[in-house]
């Protein structure tokens, strides 16, 4: 065995990044005899798995690789990885002329050469890693992220994901359900499936020639012994049918939680934003869930202030949120991504009214959350125990609200046990555990 070295690893972004970056300490670990620390002084590795979804990341990137070249060892190599890695690829070797190699988002596995190919630039998005066997690191007991799909084939004008992540490929259901089977062997209860767009599952494989769409994989997955919870992320609302919904709403292992990105509620915008939906569609559907199951939460993304956005269009984004009641909203400005459509779109929206209208947004989701959280009290949950603090256990009910409630000791972490819901503290929902 090599003499163990030291991994500093920063993750940005979204949870395949997570994913990502487990795959990396996974891969330096067995076969580089990596162990990962928390401080890069001492690091003879140092990585960022990037993201570019939005600007800011992207510009505090170079800044931050500034000071690593400054604090760290003389002899630790400095690489960059993931999103921004991808679409800028050779330009961070110029930018920043200590960074030692840039590794894409989807060249993962490649990891184990790069760190010995100075100025190695690897950001080849049609790369299909869906079969490589990776090594296995979770960072994280009781949930385990598993990747059902990579790349995506949507072209959302204002997202530069297709960009950096290439076209997708759905991973086979064999390999998936492998994974999920040899997680709970490992202890995790919660299974997150991952992809861009999780409900165009089976549409495009490259080594495989099943039948399979993303209901049918969500059943496979319920069935494998241990697990008690599945969840996923993200699903788009445009591929909701019928048979998806009705797997979500009563298959008693799926999370109650749907995320669903709105986007905007102007049907002009959407279209804009090539969504292919309506706001009457996205209604219908919402609408739809709470009506199969009165448990189902819904959480969703919202860009405000995309090109030519008028105060009408922004008023019916607000006209959705009131009707929908979200649970959960992410709230972005737009922001104009290189190798999009809506990069150089006419009609941008004055920065300060773009601030306004969040601001406006983000007020009106803070005033909903007390009457979100009172209208879960009196009902009861089944909650997974994550962790026990101070006499309480606190977790997830199967709709995705944390809750707390008192109890001897952390004996019960890993288990699903019923809450009944009786007050709200602090954002958080309060109650009693009961059979
Ligand atoms: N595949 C996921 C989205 C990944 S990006 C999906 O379709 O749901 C996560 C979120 O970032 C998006 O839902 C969107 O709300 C936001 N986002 C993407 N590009 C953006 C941009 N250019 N400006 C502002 N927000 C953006
Ligand atoms: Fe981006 Fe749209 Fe694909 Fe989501 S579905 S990753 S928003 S292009
Ligand atoms: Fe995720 Fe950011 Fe890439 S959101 S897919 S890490 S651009």
């Amino acid at each position: 065995m090599t003499e163990e070295k030291k991994l500093y690893i920063e993750t940005l972004g979204c949870a395949m990044n997570v994913r990502d970056s487990e795959h990396i300490i996974a891969e330096l670990n067995a076969y580089e005899n990596y162990k990962e620390t928390k401080n890069p002084q001492e690091a003879d590795l140092i990585l960022i798995n990037t993201c570019s979804v939005r600007e800011k990341p992207v510009a505090k990137l170079f800044s931050e690789l500034g000071v690593f070249n400054k604090i760290k060892k003389k002899s630790a190599k400095i690489g960059v990885c993931g999103c921004t890695a991808s679409h800028l690829g050779k330009e961070i070797l110029t930018k920043a002329p200590f960074v030692n190699f840039v590794l894409g988002a989807r060249n993962v596995s490649k990891i184990k050469d790069v760190i010995y190919q100075d100025k190695a630039v690897e950001i080849d998005t049609s790369y299909d890693e869906t079969t490589y066997d990776f090594k296995n690191y979770r960072s994280e007991n009781i949930r385990s992220l598993i990747n059902i799909s990579i790349g995506c084939d949507k072209q959302c004008t204002y997202c530069i994901v297709p960009a950096t992540r290439g076209k997708e490929i759905s991973i086979p259901s064999k390999i998936i359900l492998d994974e999920v089977k040899k997680s709970v062997a490992l202890g995790a209860k919660e299974i997150m499936l991952l992809g861009q767009n999780v409900n165009s599952y089976g549409n495009n494989f490259t080594h495989s020639q099943e039948s399979i769409d993303f209901a049918d994989l969500l059943t496979k997955v319920s069935e494998v012994e241990g697990v008690e919870r599945i969840r996923f992320t993200s699903p788009h609302p445009l591929h909701m049918d019928e048979k998806f919904m009705e797997v979500f709403s009563y298959n008693p292992k799926v999370a109650k939680h749907m995320h669903m990105p709105l986007q905007s509620g102007s049907t002009k915008v959407l279209r804009e934003m090539k969504r292919g939906y309506t706001k009457e569609w996205f209604l219908e559907k919402a609408l739809k869930l709470r009506e199969m199951n009165p448990m189902t939460t819904i959480g969703t993304d919202i860009i405000v202030a995309f090109p030519k956005e008028s105060e009408a269009d922004f008023a019916n984004t607000l006209d959705v949120m009131e009707k929908v009641h979200f649970e959960q909203i992410f709230s972005f400005k737009f922001s104009p991504r290189p190798l999009t459509a809506a990069e150089n779109m006419e009609g941008a929206i004055d920065p300060i009214i773009a601030s306004q209208r969040l601001e406006k947004l983000q007020n009106m989701y803070k005033n909903s959350l007390r009457t979100l959280h009172q209208n879960q009290i009196g009902k009861k949950f089944a909650v997974l125990v994550e962790s026990f603090e101070n006499g309480n256990i606190y977790g997830k009910g199967e709709n995705y609200f944390t809750l707390k409630a008192p109890a001897k000791d952390g004996s019960l972490v890993g288990q699903v046990v019923f809450v009944q819901a009786t007050g709200v503290s602090k954002g958080m929902l309060e109650g009693e555990i009961t059979t």
